[in-house]
Protein backbone atom coordinates (compact mmCIF):
# COMPACT_ATOMS: atom_id res chain seq x y z
CA UNK A 1 0.00 0.00 0.00
CA UNK A 2 1.83 3.23 -1.36
CA UNK A 3 1.43 6.01 0.57
CA UNK A 4 3.32 9.35 2.57
CA UNK A 5 2.95 10.73 5.98
CA UNK A 6 3.79 14.93 6.51
CA UNK A 7 3.21 16.64 9.61
CA UNK A 8 -0.46 18.17 10.52
CA UNK A 9 -0.54 21.86 8.88
CA UNK A 10 -2.52 24.58 9.82
CA UNK A 11 -5.13 23.83 6.46
CA UNK A 12 -5.89 20.48 7.94
CA UNK A 13 -8.81 21.86 9.99
CA UNK A 14 -11.23 20.43 7.39
CA UNK A 15 -9.39 17.03 7.83
CA UNK A 16 -9.71 16.83 11.27
CA UNK A 17 -13.18 17.66 11.56
CA UNK A 18 -14.43 14.80 8.89
CA UNK A 19 -12.22 12.97 11.33
CA UNK A 20 -13.11 13.98 14.58
CA UNK A 21 -16.76 15.55 14.61
CA UNK A 22 -18.39 12.84 12.46
CA UNK A 23 -20.39 10.36 14.57
CA UNK A 24 -19.69 7.60 12.64
CA UNK A 25 -16.29 7.98 12.65
CA UNK A 26 -16.21 8.65 16.30
CA UNK A 27 -18.66 5.94 16.83
CA UNK A 28 -15.93 3.68 19.24
CA UNK A 29 -14.53 6.67 20.30
CA UNK A 30 -17.49 7.80 22.33
CA UNK A 31 -18.81 10.34 19.84
CA UNK A 32 -18.40 13.51 17.92
CA UNK A 33 -16.44 16.17 19.93
CA UNK A 34 -17.59 19.63 19.66
CA UNK A 35 -16.73 21.53 15.76
CA UNK A 36 -16.14 24.95 17.77
CA UNK A 37 -12.78 23.90 19.50
CA UNK A 38 -10.86 21.90 16.34
CA UNK A 39 -8.77 24.99 14.79
CA UNK A 40 -7.21 25.23 18.61
CA UNK A 41 -6.93 21.79 18.11
CA UNK A 42 -5.07 21.89 15.18
CA UNK A 43 -2.87 24.94 15.64
CA UNK A 44 -1.75 22.85 19.27
CA UNK A 45 -0.57 19.65 17.06
CA UNK A 46 0.78 22.24 14.31
CA UNK A 47 3.04 23.59 17.32
CA UNK A 48 3.66 20.12 18.88
CA UNK A 49 5.17 18.51 15.27
CA UNK A 50 7.18 21.56 14.40
CA UNK A 51 9.29 21.06 17.77
CA UNK A 52 9.14 17.10 16.91
CA UNK A 53 7.67 16.30 20.54
CA UNK A 54 5.05 14.53 19.52
CA UNK A 55 4.74 13.03 15.77
CA UNK A 56 1.18 14.18 14.29
CA UNK A 57 1.23 12.77 10.72
CA UNK A 58 -1.27 12.90 8.04
CA UNK A 59 -2.23 10.31 5.68
CA UNK A 60 -1.51 10.88 1.92
CA UNK A 61 -2.70 7.69 -0.16
CA UNK A 62 0.60 7.64 -2.88
CA UNK A 63 -2.21 7.02 -5.73
CA UNK A 64 -4.09 10.50 -5.20
CA UNK A 65 -3.87 14.52 -5.33
CA UNK A 66 -1.36 15.50 -3.05
CA UNK A 67 -3.49 17.80 -1.10
CA UNK A 68 -6.08 14.28 -0.66
CA UNK A 69 -5.98 13.48 3.62
CA UNK A 70 -7.06 9.70 4.20
CA UNK A 71 -6.54 10.16 7.41
CA UNK A 72 -4.08 10.39 10.70
CA UNK A 73 -1.61 8.33 12.93
CA UNK A 74 0.03 9.88 15.76
CA UNK A 75 2.39 9.14 18.12
CA UNK A 76 3.19 11.20 21.59
CA UNK A 77 4.07 10.77 25.11
CA UNK A 78 2.57 11.54 28.09
CA UNK A 79 2.35 10.91 31.78
CA UNK A 80 0.02 7.74 32.90
CA UNK A 81 0.07 7.01 36.82
CA UNK A 82 3.18 9.52 37.44
CA UNK A 83 5.22 7.29 34.64
CA UNK A 84 5.85 8.64 30.96
CA UNK A 85 4.91 7.14 28.69
CA UNK A 86 4.36 6.62 24.05
CA UNK A 87 1.00 6.19 22.65
CA UNK A 88 0.10 5.76 19.56
CA UNK A 89 -3.36 6.03 17.60
CA UNK A 90 -4.82 6.25 13.96
CA UNK A 91 -7.83 7.16 12.00
CA UNK A 92 -8.65 6.74 8.55
CA UNK A 93 -11.62 8.52 7.23
CA UNK A 94 -14.64 5.68 5.55
CA UNK A 95 -14.21 6.68 1.36
CA UNK A 96 -10.39 5.34 2.61
CA UNK A 97 -10.89 2.38 4.99
CA UNK A 98 -10.89 -1.42 4.18
CA UNK A 99 -7.67 -1.32 2.00
CA UNK A 100 -4.82 -1.25 4.61
CA UNK A 101 -4.07 2.60 4.91
CA UNK A 102 -4.43 2.06 8.44
CA UNK A 103 -2.18 -0.76 8.73
CA UNK A 104 0.38 0.36 6.60
CA UNK A 105 0.71 3.71 8.10
CA UNK A 106 0.95 2.49 11.78
CA UNK A 107 3.79 0.06 10.34
CA UNK A 108 5.53 3.07 9.14
CA UNK A 109 5.15 5.50 11.55
CA UNK A 110 6.45 2.16 14.03
CA UNK A 111 9.53 1.50 11.43
CA UNK A 112 10.56 5.09 11.70
CA UNK A 113 9.80 5.01 15.68
CA UNK A 114 11.88 2.04 15.79
CA UNK A 115 14.94 4.02 13.93
CA UNK A 116 14.61 7.34 16.07
CA UNK A 117 15.03 5.20 19.35
CA UNK A 118 13.63 7.74 22.00
CA UNK A 119 9.83 5.98 22.21
CA UNK A 120 10.53 2.76 24.25
CA UNK A 121 7.30 0.33 24.65
CA UNK A 122 4.67 2.52 22.44
CA UNK A 123 0.94 1.74 24.25
CA UNK A 124 -2.41 1.21 21.99
CA UNK A 125 -6.25 1.97 23.41
CA UNK A 126 -8.58 1.09 21.40
CA UNK A 127 -12.10 0.53 22.02
CA UNK A 128 -12.76 -3.50 23.35
CA UNK A 129 -15.43 -3.28 20.06
CA UNK A 130 -13.13 -1.87 17.44
CA UNK A 131 -12.53 -4.84 15.55
CA UNK A 132 -10.38 -3.28 12.66
CA UNK A 133 -8.08 -1.59 15.18
CA UNK A 134 -7.49 -4.50 17.74
CA UNK A 135 -6.79 -6.41 14.30
CA UNK A 136 -3.75 -3.96 13.55
CA UNK A 137 -2.56 -3.99 17.05
CA UNK A 138 -2.90 -7.79 17.10
CA UNK A 139 -0.82 -8.19 13.28
CA UNK A 140 1.65 -6.05 13.95
CA UNK A 141 2.89 -7.48 17.07
CA UNK A 142 1.64 -5.60 19.97
CA UNK A 143 0.86 -7.79 23.30
CA UNK A 144 -2.79 -7.57 24.87
CA UNK A 145 -1.78 -6.67 28.31
CA UNK A 146 -5.82 -6.58 29.67
CA UNK A 147 -8.84 -4.32 29.47
CA UNK A 148 -8.85 -0.77 31.19
CA UNK A 149 -11.47 2.26 31.37
CA UNK A 150 -9.04 5.49 29.66
CA UNK A 151 -10.14 9.40 29.53
CA UNK A 152 -10.12 10.44 25.76
CA UNK A 153 -11.65 14.06 24.74
CA UNK A 154 -13.37 13.92 28.53
CA UNK A 155 -14.66 10.81 28.19
CA UNK A 156 -14.40 7.04 29.65
CA UNK A 157 -13.67 4.26 26.80
CA UNK A 158 -13.49 0.68 27.56
CA UNK A 159 -10.53 -0.37 25.80
CA UNK A 160 -7.87 -2.73 25.49
CA UNK A 161 -4.46 -1.99 26.46
CA UNK A 162 -1.56 -3.43 23.71
CA UNK A 163 1.92 -2.58 24.19
CA UNK A 164 4.85 -3.49 21.81
CA UNK A 165 8.51 -2.78 22.99
CA UNK A 166 10.22 -1.31 19.89
CA UNK A 167 13.77 -2.91 20.88
CA UNK A 168 12.06 -6.15 19.96
CA UNK A 169 12.07 -7.43 16.12
CA UNK A 170 8.98 -6.13 14.04
CA UNK A 171 6.29 -9.01 13.94
CA UNK A 172 7.18 -10.62 10.42
CA UNK A 173 3.86 -9.11 8.58
CA UNK A 174 5.59 -5.67 9.55
CA UNK A 175 9.46 -5.63 8.06
CA UNK A 176 7.77 -6.35 4.78
CA UNK A 177 5.43 -3.98 4.26
C1 LIG B 1 -9.67 1.66 12.64
C2 LIG B 1 -9.27 2.22 11.30
C3 LIG B 1 -8.11 3.18 11.48
C4 LIG B 1 -8.81 1.07 10.38
O1 LIG B 1 -8.25 1.62 9.20
P1 LIG B 1 -8.33 0.84 7.80
O2 LIG B 1 -7.42 1.52 6.86
O3 LIG B 1 -9.74 0.69 7.41
O4 LIG B 1 -7.72 -0.58 8.24
P2 LIG B 1 -6.93 -1.60 7.32
O5 LIG B 1 -7.60 -1.67 5.98
O6 LIG B 1 -5.48 -1.27 7.35
O7 LIG B 1 -7.23 -2.96 8.08
C5 LIG B 1 -6.59 -3.26 9.30
C6 LIG B 1 -7.01 -4.64 9.78
O8 LIG B 1 -8.36 -4.60 10.23
C7 LIG B 1 -9.17 -5.46 9.43
N1 LIG B 1 -10.40 -4.70 9.19
C8 LIG B 1 -10.52 -3.51 8.58
N2 LIG B 1 -11.79 -3.10 8.63
C9 LIG B 1 -12.48 -4.07 9.26
C10 LIG B 1 -13.84 -4.23 9.62
N3 LIG B 1 -14.74 -3.30 9.34
N4 LIG B 1 -14.20 -5.36 10.26
C11 LIG B 1 -13.29 -6.31 10.54
N5 LIG B 1 -11.98 -6.19 10.26
C12 LIG B 1 -11.58 -5.10 9.62
C13 LIG B 1 -8.38 -5.71 8.17
O9 LIG B 1 -8.72 -6.94 7.57
C14 LIG B 1 -6.97 -5.68 8.68
O10 LIG B 1 -6.65 -6.91 9.33
P3 LIG B 1 -5.51 -7.90 8.77
O11 LIG B 1 -4.23 -7.19 8.84
O12 LIG B 1 -5.58 -9.06 9.69
O13 LIG B 1 -5.93 -8.20 7.37
C15 LIG B 1 -10.46 2.95 10.62
O14 LIG B 1 -11.52 2.04 10.46
C16 LIG B 1 -10.97 4.13 11.43
O15 LIG B 1 -10.37 5.17 11.43
N6 LIG B 1 -12.10 3.99 12.10
C17 LIG B 1 -12.74 5.08 12.83
C18 LIG B 1 -11.89 5.74 13.89
C19 LIG B 1 -11.21 4.79 14.83
O16 LIG B 1 -11.83 3.85 15.31
N7 LIG B 1 -9.92 5.04 15.09
C20 LIG B 1 -9.09 4.19 15.89
C21 LIG B 1 -9.12 4.49 17.31
S1 LIG B 1 -8.07 3.35 18.18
Amino acid sequence: MALLLRNVELDDVDSYVAMRCDPTMMAELGGPIPREGIEAKVSRDVEAASTDTSWILMIIPDDGEPKTVAGSVVLWSHEENGETISEIGWMVLPQFQGQGLGKASVTELLRRARADGRWGTVHAFPGVNNVASNGICRSLGFRLLGEEDIDFADRTLRSNHWALDLASPPADNQSNS
